[in-house]
């Protein structure tokens, strides 16, 4: 297998050669333009078109998977066709791989800028290393590239058909099955804009004002903001710094709980923290959601972005009672890093909460593009390849990072995360003055994000994005180096 200008019009080559002597039996040119098949190429080279404007991809495995004996007769009929069980397999790995060339995920460069519409890039001056919002500084997945270029080409950017036809619907549940062990119901699955839009929704949707929300702090931004801003009660449960990582305080969490409370934002895996929640705790919170009547807003954005050693669980997962008073949002906005993309998913444990969570008018809930619905489809069903090298990649960044902390910055404490590309980092013993996010800004020219941010129990810490290139992430360290020196 070979990729041949993977980009616009090229793609993927996939040689089919007898091992002994290296002829070339078949060859499929699965291009964007004139895709094409050659059989038996190094000698009477028959060529044929394969389908253009379709999946030239499916095409090709869909051909070898129902007729790969046949080809290989007319090629070369004294060769045995490969045993059925082992080569069906082999075709789904094959698909896969064809859709994933290899990607450099230390392309981006610290003196290179490049024009960038997105935030990230652009908030601060350019001699600012920007390791603060949660988008990562990798080449979008293959194919997602390939469907959005796909979109453009066919002037298909129209109003989307109603989502219940494109597939996500089915193909989320696959993806709770297949990952996570869940099985939702289909029809308890909506395709929303964003999953912040989903906690402003639940809130609205399920609750009234005044009523009591737990949030569990330090949190990302927005858990805060939605339950100040729709006028609900914000009741804060701090995680607490425990032997390996942040952990939930269950008796504090339960004895803030009073009558009025009807809700809790649950963020898992939980950023800033990194932890991935474990059955236990998940388990108490689910025991004290059920005992005392709490619908559970679960944001599982993260879920993809979970390090060895740790697994996601969604909580909606643990049995039919917390099920059933589960909102869960999820995307896959963050693991493919199409946030700008706007299209995320919501997952109703009951008709009741789908219903109440749809009672603004639909136009106030907001549309979806077609481009985001795309993307989600194309990540889910081909991306894997892509998700897996970033997750390697990650997962040495995270290491590199936690060790260099531990080497050259005595005064922070830092837990390695288990999950997210974020670090959290207590900068209280660096006995700065002020904030350490203005600190490292104005001295080490490094954006991180303000941990005042994320609630009280953030005051002195900042949070810090490793999903960039490893020399990124150690200049920044020795620029924050050199600022505390
Ligand atoms: C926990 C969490 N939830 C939600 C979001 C944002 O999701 P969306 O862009 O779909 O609103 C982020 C982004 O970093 C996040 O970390």
């Amino acid at each position: 297998m070979e990729h041949r200008n993977p980009g616009p019009g090229g793609g993927p080559t996939l040689r089919v050669r007898e091992l002994a002597s290296g002829r070339e039996l078949l060859r499929f040119d699965c291009f964007e333009d004139s895709p094409h098949w050659h059989l038996d190429p190094d000698e009477r080279d028959q060529i044929s078109r394969l389908e253009s404007g379709g999946d030239p991809i499916a095409q090709v495995v869909g051909m070898l998977a129902d007729g790969f004996g046949q080809l290989l007769s007319r090629v070369a009929p004294e060769l045995n066709p490969p045993e059925a069980k082992g080569f069906a397999e082999g075709l789904v790995a094959l698909d896969a791989q064809l859709r994933n060339p290899p990607v450099d995920l230390e392309a981006v460069r610290a003196d290179e800028r490049r024009p960038s519409v997105g935030e990230k890039w652009s908030r601060y001056p350019e001699d600012v290393l920007p390791l603060w919002v949660a988008d990562m500084d990798f080449p979008i997945a293959e194919p997602i590239r390939r469907v959005l270029r796909g979109a453009v080409e066919r002037s298909d950017l129209g109003y989307p058909i109603h989502p219940g036809p494109t597939g996500v619907r089915e193909l989320a549940v696959e993806r709770m099955r297949t990952r996570f062990g869940w099985e939702p119901e289909v029809t308890r699955v909506e395709i929303i804009t964003d999953v912040v839009q989903g906690m402003y929704l639940a809130l609205l949707g399920c609750t009234q004002p005044g009523d009591g929300v737990v949030v569990q702090t330090p949190v990302y931004p927005p858990f805060l903001a939605c339950v100040e801003e729709t006028g609900r009660r914000r009741i804060d449960a701090p995680l607490v710094a425990g032997a390996k990582g942040y952990e939930i305080d269950m008796d504090a969490l339960q004895a803030m709980v009073d009558t009025d409370t009807r809700a809790l934002l649950l963020c898992n895996p939980h950023n800033p923290s990194g932890r991935a929640f474990s059955r236990e705790e998940l388990q108490g919170i689910a025991e004290l959601a059920v005992e005392r009547n709490l619908v559970v807003v679960s944001d599982e954005i993260h879920e993809d972005l979970v390090y060895s050693g740790h697994r996601h669980l969604p909580i909606a997962s643990l049995g039919r009672e917390i099920a059933e008073r589960t909102i869960t949002l999820t995307s896959a906005s963050k693991a493919f890093n199409v946030a700008g993309l706007r299209c995320a998913v919501v997952i109703f444990g009951s008709r009741d909460l789908q219903q109440q969570f749809s009672s603004l008018p639909r136009h106030a809930r907001g549309g979806i593009g077609v481009p985001g619905i795309e993307a989600l489809l194309a990540a889910w069903q081909h991306g894997q390849p892509w998700l897996d090298a970033v997750l390697v990649h990650l997962e040495g960044n995270r290491d590199a990072l936690l060790s260099r902390l531990r080497k050259d910055f005595p005064g922070v404490v830092a837990y390695s995360p288990e999950a997210t590309y974020l670090a959290w980092l207590d900068c209280r013993g660096l006995e700065i003055e002020g904030s350490p996010y203005e600190f490292f800004l104005r001295h080490a020219r490094v954006a991180l994000a303000d941990g005042a941010a994320f609630g009280p129990p953030g005051r002195g810490f900042v949070r810090i994005n490793f999903a960039t290139s490893r020399a990124i992430v150690s200049e920044a360290l020795d620029r924050m180096a050199q600022a505390l020196d």
